[in-house]
């Protein structure tokens, strides 16, 4: 889960370089999660994968670029005699089942646990180890910070062949035990305009994106690094919220604009900023990645009485939603079935 957009384009859509670096923090526990089963067999004719159930297109290139990278590795371990699967295990082909058992495509980061999930897995089952943030990168670029739990920074790096590009540990999942992490679903339906593609457009087109990677992005990192390590919530708040807000400025200032918050995700960023009004203080902070859903940090005294106040405004009932209550901040994203 993004505490701050990973936003910010790509500068190389081949490699899946960023234009800036970001930080992210992994949930642990199985009320979100992706779990990802491989199956590898002589008898199987082709490479295939289904998403939650049906299948998909095997094909697509960012897919290919795991699939393919996991075997050259497996192939140099056996090459290099460090063991790993046998020979005929790496010709063989593979059946890959995954399951969101969250929104897919709703900007809760499925592409993110997907391509890590899958690239754990496919590792697992052909004997490959050793650092694989770069490849899970090659899937989708967020996935690189998802290999890791906790709180955890991609690195923009500066080399062109992208080798420095690569996701590190901030503090581990122990780090902040009363943090706290509560999805609202606005809306389970697909995005309309995908990640990759709306990317592409915002580096095209908006000079706001510009200015973010080259005069906020390199200093608030810093700023929200350290927040962390002090564990100091107010801080961690107002700068993962004044991103949230300045990367849907940046879907504005993209031409055609592209809009991911709805009119419920707006009432929610009101709500949040009042109910911190009459504390004085920030005791909740929302983010919203590429999609109307929320994602509100906070700590674990606050759970109840802000759940209460969401219940009071968005009935369940009335805005069709669903709440998903109190994931604590823990190890990782991923489940592992071989
Ligand atoms: P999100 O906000 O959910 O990350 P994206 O537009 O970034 O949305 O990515 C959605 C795409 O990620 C899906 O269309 C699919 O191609 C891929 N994806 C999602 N979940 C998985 C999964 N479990 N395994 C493999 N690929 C996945
Ligand atoms: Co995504």
């Amino acid at each position: 889960m993004n505490i701050w957009s990973w936003f910010g384009g790509k500068r190389d859509e081949e490699c899946i370089l960023p234009i800036n670096s970001s930080l992210s923090v992994t949930l642990h526990q199985d009320q979100l999660k992706t779990t990802t089963t491989v199956a590898c067999s002589r008898s199987f004719q082709e490479d295939r994968i289904w998403l939650n159930g049906k299948e998909e297109d095997i094909n697509q290139p960012r897919l290919q670029s795991c699939l393919r990278e996991i075997r050259r590795l497996a192939r140099k371990r056996r090459s290099d005699g460090e063991g790993g699967v046998d020979l005929a295990g790496l010709s063989h082909k593979v059946h890959i089942c995954s399951v969101n058992n969250f929104p897919t495509a709703a900007g809760l980061a499925s592409s993110a646990a997907g391509y890590a999930c899958l690239v754990y897995t496919l590792a697992r089952v052909m004997g490959v180890e050793g650092e694989l943030s770069a490849v899970a990168r090659q899937g989708s670029g967020s996935a690189c910070r998802s290999m890791y739990g906790g709180f955890v920074q991609w690195i923009m790096g500066q080399r062109e062949d992208g080798k420095d590009s690569v996701a590190q540990q901030v503090e581990p999942e122990t780090h902040w035990p009363e943090l706290r992490i509560l999805v609202l679903v606005v809306s389970a339906e697909r995005k309309p305009v995908g990640s990759t593609s709306g990317m592409q457009t915002s580096v095209e087109t908006s000079s706001l994106l510009k200015h973010r990677s080259d005069s906020v992005v390199p200093a608030r990192m810093k700023e929200m690094i350290d927040a962390v390590h002090r564990k100091d919530f107010a801080a961690f708040a107002e700068l993962t919220m004044k991103d949230s807000n300045q990367f849907h400025a940046i879907c504005l200032d993209t031409y055609p604009p592209i809009f991911y918050l709805n009119d419920v995700s707006r009432h929610i960023i009101n709500l949040v900023h009042h109910y911190n009004q009459h504390y004085r203080e920030a005791r909740v902070a929302y983010t919203f990645d590429a999609g109307p859903n929320a994602v509100i940090y906070t700590l674990q005294q606050h759970v109840d009485e802000f759940l209460q106040v969401v219940k009071h405004f968005f009935p369940p009932e009335t805005n069709g939603g669903q709440f998903v209550k109190g994931l604590p901040v823990a190890s990782t994203t991923l489940t592992e079935e071989l």
